[in-house]
């Protein structure tokens, strides 16, 4: 007898349609699994001969070979268990064949037949709905995510036995549904800008930043509300579109990390990956390839919190994720391509002690240690990043202070005022945001008057500003005046976007 299933295999955060093909034949006894399977895979055979003992069923005693097609793609993975598991009872008339009939099955088995999730169901859900088919069987823990995808049935399963049962008219359950729109309006954000007590100026930074989508650097001593301010700057964010918010979440499912029961993602991403983590971590790769922290940031925000901890490799690595917004990972066995769209959000100490330029505290560092703990940030990471904040601790009376601050709901409304002038600015060209302006826009886009020009000539040589900052000043200013809701960069623009390139000058810590 032979029967098909069909299932899906992750290929980057997409997914490409695998058709199982069981055949039971005379001659011989064996389950013999043949298609390029990975070692996950052909431990399938022994999860699946326990799942059917332990689900009241009888393997085959003849020989039963199982291919998955395409031959020549790489399978990783146990998501074929439940696919595998539910051709070989159709091939042994244990469930009716016809019913196979444009559904399709994602799930691992356990040895006593239990359904357990598996990473990329939604993109594998995705797929299946694109090549047609009406139903997919998902593991329950799974079903949230599936169930984003619209025009296909999804049903959750949590064994074996139920999944047989179903196919064979015995028992009816209900579809997973998206969550309900009322959910998804609630303020997803626990945390609020609200919640900082002054430090207006770093608000105000980070409110240009989070208009123009430009990467920011705060620097300052320890407690002075560095990893407290970065942590609240996705709720100034605009909420994400609809597509944004589903290529997020499919970057989430095929690394495992969208937790179980989870359906589209409301939140960015905020991640604040350890100094300690390696370039695979951070940029993605690996034996079986995975999206790294750089990808699941994608949409949000990327918090390297005491950057020059980290190591120089790992640093380096950031530079093409940030440069191209996605990374190119390719190895022997496989090329995978994986979205990196996120803003970067970077803290340091002022030096190794932590209380250089600090107003009561005596810093212990010699100049020469202030220069090198500086240095340990490569030009070319620094070149990336737009705005430069120094933060200082608040004072008590501030702390103890009772005002109410700004709400990041209030920040958030000027913020997606300035992206709608942008929107409407670069219509057309690919390009969303001030930061990603290329020379040839900026020129189009920036002119300067000659009182503005003439204010930025005078500040690049006083400061000794790098050529390189030029740039990032007027990039920064037209943020400045959109936020203001200005047509032309004014003098006043180009002065407080000078005010952000403190790190530049080279004078630091002399
Ligand atoms: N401006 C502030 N408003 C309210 N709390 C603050 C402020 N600055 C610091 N804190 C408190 O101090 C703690 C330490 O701040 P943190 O963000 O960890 O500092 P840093 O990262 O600069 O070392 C915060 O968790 C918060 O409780
Ligand atoms: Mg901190």
């Amino acid at each position: 007898m032979f029967v098909r299933t069909y299932t899906g295999a992750v290929a980057g955060i997409g997914a490409v349609g695998v058709t199982v093909e069981v055949s039971i034949t005379g001659g011989g006894t064996g389950l013999f699994l043949v298609g390029l399977p990975d070692n996950a895979v052909k431990e399938s055979e022994q999860r699946i001969r326990s799942a059917y003992e332990n689900s009241g069923f009888r393997m085959t005693q003849r020989k039963c070979v199982v291919n998955l097609a395409p031959a020549d793609l790489r399978k990783e993975g146990s998501g074929f268990d439940l696919p595998i598991a539910v051709a070989i009872l159709a091939a042994m008339q244990q469930v009716m064949p016809e019913s196979l009939d444009e559904v399709a099955f994602v799930g691992e088995l356990s040895l006593n037949g239990e359904v357990r999730a598996v990473k990329g169901v939604l993109p594998i859900t995705a797929e299946a709905r694109e090549q047609g088919f009406k139903r997919i069987y998902v593991p329950e823990e799974n079903a949230a995510e599936a169930a984003v995808v619209e025009g296909i049935e999804v049903v959750p399963v949590v064994s074996l036995q139920q999944v047989a049962s179903l196919l064979n008219g015995q028992l009816e359950i209900e579809a997973a549904t998206a969550e309900p729109p009322a959910e998804q309006q609630q303020s997803e954000y626990a945390e609020d800008f609200a919640d900082v007590k002054g430090q207006m100026h770093v608000k105000r930074a980070l409110e240009i930043a989070a208009a123009g989508g430009h990467n920011v650097i705060m620097i300052g001593p320890p407690g002075s509300g560095k990893t407290m301010l970065a942590r609240r700057i996705p709720s100034i964010l605009p909420p994400m579109t609809p597509e944004e918010a589903l290529e997020t979440t499919k970057i989430h499912s095929v690394a495992g990390k969208l937790g179980t029961h989870r359906g589209l993602m409301k939140c960015r991403p905020f991640r604040a990956p350890h100094h300690l983590a390696s370039p695979v971590a951070l940029i993605g790769g690996g034996q079986n390839p995975q999206p790294g922290e750089v990808s699941l940031a994608h949409n949000g925000v990327l918090f390297l919190d005491e950057m020059p901890e980290f190591g120089h490799s790992v640093l380096e690595v950031l530079r093409q994720p940030l440069e191209d917004k996605h990374i190119s990972i390719a190895r022997a066995r496989y090329a995978v391509d994986y979205p990196s769209n996120f803003t970067l959000v970077a803290s340091m100490n002022p030096c190794p002690c932590g209380y250089y330029n600090h107003p009561t505290k005596e810093c212990t560092c010699s100049a020469a240690a202030v220069h090198r703990y500086m240095g340990r940030i490569s030009g070319p990471l620094m070149d990336r990043i737009d705005l430069h904040v120094e933060v200082t601790p608040v004072s008590r009376e501030e702390m103890s202070s009772e005002q109410a601050a700004e709400s990041s709901a209030e920040v958030r409304s000027r913020v997606m005022a300035a992206r709608q002038v942008q929107a409407e600015r670069f219509r057309g060209t690919g390009v969303h945001t001030n930061t990603m302006m290329t020379s040839a826009m900026l020129r189009r886009f920036c002119p300067l008057s000659v009182e503005a020009r003439t204010l930025l000539d005078r500040a690049m040589e006083r400061l000794q500003l790098s050529a390189r900052a030029y740039d990032r000043i007027i990039k920064v200013a037209r943020t400045i005046a959109d936020l203001e809701g200005a047509a032309d960069i004014a003098p006043a623009h180009i002065s407080e976007a000078i005010g952000y390139r403190s790190l530049d000058r080279d004078n630091w810590g002399r």
